[in-house]
């Protein structure tokens, strides 16, 4: 057969299936044959997986780079955006598509959906996706697509411009706030977002909290002085999360359009998710790493380190909360794992130490301090390591949630699967029994940012080799790949059930 690239003696694992002793033959970037002992010709390149676990390329459908308007804080500096464009990038406290890409092939990802977010809340969309494009072009290890936040929904947009970024710019995702001071959007501007997403077939991907209780409590909180990183999420209890979850469910239910619940991190929220599922709406939920990995002693840690820890929702007191996490992946509650990689340096003035910024207190006010973690390279890692290899998900659930479903949900039909017409995206793990387990430090990883909230943490094996479109980016732990050569890749419409065409009254679009 004419192959350009075999992959030999795997242990292949799909969403469904494994095989052993199995082989994948590539041409022209795409998996043409998967099976034992493939014939090749004399020349053909192959690598020898040696048994090893062989996974499709991981897909992290949540992943923040050079976006410009942080999340979190109501002191936005503005003077790191220049029309939505960075200006200096030495002193860009995120990771832009260059270090935030090379964390990920770094990790065993081969794709991510990064966000293109409306800055000004006035703004037309067109623009933002267009300089979207121009902090991506050629500055990509792997593969891209963009998400739209909408923080301003005008009818010349959800009306005129939704059509041309499904049409004109592969585009099938928006997301949605219902907290954060700049980007929250009311129930009724969420129901515009809903009714033009509904015709067009877009997912819509909601960051649900409760906003009037995380600005009261935050206000009440300070009062009392208590604004250390880990008031973060005194201020946020699960509750929180939890009604803004089960109302937006509400509202999706009413416009019967499909909707995603990001970054899960309790149970509360979970069983509505749960509740919803079971009632058949088309209701998908999303966590990260860090609610599976991480509690909120995390945010606990002196010296102001406990804001390396601060993101939204917060990590969770109780181990009942992780528990029902894990349960929920297990479950098929969560449709996806992705990383929400969303970084601040921690060292820097605009970073995490924003949050020592404001008034004498030595332990700062958590209200000012960037929201956010880095996670793209540790997450397929940790999910197999932390996952498969302690007993915890079976490797096709592993496959299913960091790659297959993502794929699936955000219409990339070529993506997140071992099997012929794929993209030839795979991760070749290392031979179990020759891995020597180690424990994480920042220095091992390959973004911009200067520290992992994963520091320390054991890992059992790591991904060996990362392969896109039939290309080594990723080898024996060092990025062998080319910035650039990750392509923009527009998307369909999600290949998960959508709209049900049941309605709670005689209205109807
Ligand atoms: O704390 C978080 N998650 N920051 C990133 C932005 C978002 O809400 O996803
Ligand atoms: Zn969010
Ligand atoms: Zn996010």
């Amino acid at each position: 057969m004419d192959f350009d690239l075999v992959v030999r003696n795997g242990t292949v694992v799909t969403a469904s299936d494994i095989w052993e002793g199995c082989d994948i033959g590539v041409k022209d970037g795409t998996i043409i044959a998967v099976g034992p002992r493939l014939p090749a010709k004399p020349g053909v390149e192959e690598i020898d997986a040696e048994g090893a676990f062989v996974t499709p390329g991981g897909v992290d459908c949540h992943v923040h780079l050079s976006q410009v308007y942080e999340a979190g804080v109501d002191n936005i500096d503005k003077s790191v955006a220049t029309d939505g464009l960075i200006p200096d990038r030495e002193n860009y406290v995120a990771d832009t598509y260059d270090t935030g890409t090379r964390s990920a092939v770094a990790g065993g990802t081969t794709t991510v959906v990064t966000f293109a977010s409306q800055f000004k809340k006035d703004e037309s969309i067109i623009p933002v996706i267009e300089d979207y494009h121009k902090l991506a072009k050629d500055q990509s290890y792997c593969d891209y697509a963009f998400h739209v936040i909408i923080t301003n929904p005008t009818e010349t947009i959800v009306e005129k411009e939704f059509p041309r970024m499904v049409d004109e710019y592969g585009i099938t995702s928006v997301k949605l706030y219902m907290t954060y001071k700049p980007m929250r959007l009311r129930d009724y501007q969420i129901l515009d977002v809903m009714y033009s997403a509904r015709k067009l077939g877009i997912t819509t991907m909601v960051h649900a909290e409760n906003t009037d209780i995380i600005d009261w409590m935050t206000e009440h909180l300070e009062k009392k002085l208590m604004t250390h990183p880990h008031h973060h999420g005194t201020s946020r209890p699960p509750i929180v999360e939890a009604e803004a979850t089960n109302r937006v469910i509400s509202l999706a239910e009413l416009m019967d359009t499909p909707i995603l619940l990001v970054h899960i991190s309790s149970a509360h929220a979970t069983k509505h998710i749960r509740e919803a599922q079971t009632r058949l709406l088309p209701i998908y939920g999303e966590t990260c790493p860090q609610y599976l990995f991480l509690l909120a002693d995390a945010m606990r840690k002196g010296d102001f380190e406990g804001a390396k820890c601060v993101c939204s929702p917060p990590l969770r007191e109780d181990k009942a909360d992780q528990d029902a996490i894990w349960a929920g992946i297990k479950n098929g509650t969560f449709t996806i794992v992705s990383s929400d990689h969303a970084p601040n340096k921690f060292n820097h003035p605009n970073g995490k130490q924003r949050g020592l910024q404001h008034g004498n207190l030595p332990y700062g006010k958590f209200r000012y301090i960037p929201n956010g973690l880095p996670g793209v390279e540790t997450r397929v890692p940790l999910l197999f390591s932390g996952g498969v290899l302690s007993g915890r998900i079976s490797p096709q659930k592993f496959v299913e949630v960091t790659s297959t479903n993502a794929a699936k949900l955000y219409g990339l039909k070529k993506k997140g699967a071992i099997g012929p017409g794929f993209d030839a995206d795979i991760v070749i793990w290392y031979p179990q029994e020759s891995f020597q387990p180690f424990n994480l430090t920042n220095e091992m990883l390959h973004h911009a940012i200067d520290y992992t909230p994963f520091e320390g943490l054991e890992f059992k094996n790591w991904p060996r080799y990362t392969i896109i479109r039939g290309k080594v980016v990723f080898s024996h732990g060092e990025v062998v790949g080319k910035m650039g050569y990750g392509q923009f890749i527009r998307r369909g419409k999600s290949l998960l059930p959508g709209p049900r065409d049941i309605w709670l009254s005689e209205w109807r679009p």
